[in-house]
């Protein structure tokens, strides 16, 4: 089988395929991956697949798709990014498919695992193939639904299926049934389409409203995180997302603006889904005044130590991550910032408003800390060593709660 686009949701869904006995070909436009893989080095940093790929004898990497001619099925996992215009970029998708058109052979089936917006699959990846001459093959879709850093196994993950027609449907079904423990097939394409999308609108309101909702703690002089204690404590109704300094990552904000996006489009109103995109992008502004608050001076001047720049716990991804903001805009308003995240690479840079690199703590020192005017928890990593900060830094805005927790 294929697997094209070897990044976050294609070489752990390859590994999968692998481990379940089956020879896998995985295509990527980036040569030097291939070569990485090819060599059994690793490109993703927190999962160690490759070196188990390389010896399994089943796994080849390659740039070209003609490799893929002798795949009974093939999975999609390239980007859907947004386009400058907010809209789906197609280009990744468009491809992908158009390399699989040119040397599938005759009746195989391709699974989009990549996310789209409602009617995406259908148009452009079964009416592209249809306009290539390639109606024979089988089209289905079955969303990723991966959880970056939380350790979480692949297969226990249930795994949304649908097909264009019945055919698609059993085929892809039961080709994820080798590998997942519970495969659930919608009843069609859209269907799965629209519930991965509204996963991620669901975290995206969640997250939006904790963090409104801790502002209006914070103004009635309560502690959100408390309040928060008290309501988990109920068995039914109620799933607890706690406050931070906003929302990262690649997938949330993305899909949300898919969905609405694709609302709009359709004649409704999204409104909700745009408030929470409203609030998050406000949200790391509110980081920078409260770290002035927490100072009681201005912030010209002040040396600002950051703690975790990756936009969550454990990852080393800082796409969209607010600690870029808040770094961005405290040195903006003339204080000294600097920062530590063990987990990013060392290439990794943040910059100020000018697009200058700030100085970074490659080691977490008490001296580093307690020269801090301020020190600002933005991602509680596990690795962090948490009682040095709360035994070193003068002041701190915790804005993870990490230090409240015990670390
Ligand atoms: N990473 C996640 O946590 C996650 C979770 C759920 C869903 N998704 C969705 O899965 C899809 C893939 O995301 P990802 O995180 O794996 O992306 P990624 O950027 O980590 O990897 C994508 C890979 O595809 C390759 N690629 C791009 N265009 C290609 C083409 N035309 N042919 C061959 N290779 C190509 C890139 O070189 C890259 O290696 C996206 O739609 C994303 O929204 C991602």
């Amino acid at each position: 089988m294929g697997v094209v686009g070897l990044g976050g949701v294609g070489l752990p869904l390859a590994a999968a395929y692998v481990d379940a006995g089956f020879r896998v070909v995985g295509l990527d436009r980036d040569a030097q991956r291939v070569r990485e893989l090819a060599a059994g080095r690793d490109v993703l940093r927190h999962q160690a697949l490759a070196a188990g790929l390389l010896e399994s004898g089943r796994f080849l990497a390659t740039t070209d798709p003609e490799r893929l001619s002798h795949c009974a099925a093939a999975f999609v996992c390239v980007p859907t990014p947004l386009a400058a215009s907010g809209l789906l970029d197609e280009g990744p998708l468009s491809t992908a498919v158009a390399a699989l058109a040119g040397v599938l052979p005759r009746g195989a089936l391709v699974v989009i695992e990549s996310t789209l917006p409602p009617g995406g699959t259908r148009t452009l990846v079964a009416g592209a193939l249809a306009a290539q001459g390639r109606a024979d093959l089988l089209v289905a879709h079955s969303p990723e639904r991966e959880d970056p850093g939380a350790g979480r196994s692949l297969r226990a993950v249930p795994k949304l299926v649908a097909g264009r027609d019945e055919r698609s449907l059993r085929a892809a079904r039961s080709l994820h049934e080798c590998v997942f423990d519970s495969v659930v097939p919608t009843e069609s394409l859209e269907v799965a389409e629209a519930a991965k999308l509204y996963e991620n609108a669901y975290r995206s309101v969640n997250i939006a409203l904790a963090n409104e909702f801790a502002a209006a703690c914070a103004a009635l002089g309560l502690d959100a995180r408390a309040v928060l204690d008290a309501a988990a404590t109920k068995p039914f109704g109620f799933q607890r997302f706690d406050p931070g300094p906003g929302m990262g990552g690649h997938c949330i904000p993305k899909d949300a603006r898919l969905l609405a996006n694709a609302a709009r489009a359709a004649g409704a109103s999204p409104e909700l889904l745009e408030l929470a995109a409203r609030i998050h992008e406000r949200r790391p502004l509110l980081v920078v005044e409260e770290c002035a608050a927490k100072l009681g001076r201005p912030l010209a001047g002040a040396r600002v130590l950051l703690l975790g720049v990756a936009y969550k716990r454990d990852v080393d991804v800082t796409t969209h991550a607010p600690a870029l903001v808040v770094a961005r805009e405290l040195a903006r308003a003339g204080a000294e910032v600097g920062w530590h995240d063990p987990l990013l690479s060392a290439d990794r840079v943040v910059a100020d408003h000018a697009g200058r690199a700030l100085p970074r703590f490659e080691r977490l020192e008490a001296e580093a800390l307690s020269r801090a005017d301020l020190v600002v928890v933005l991602t509680d990593h596990r690795c962090i060593d948490w009682d040095l900060v709360r035994t070193s830094a003068r002041a701190v805005l915790d804005t993870r709660g990490v230090l409240r927790q015990g670390g």
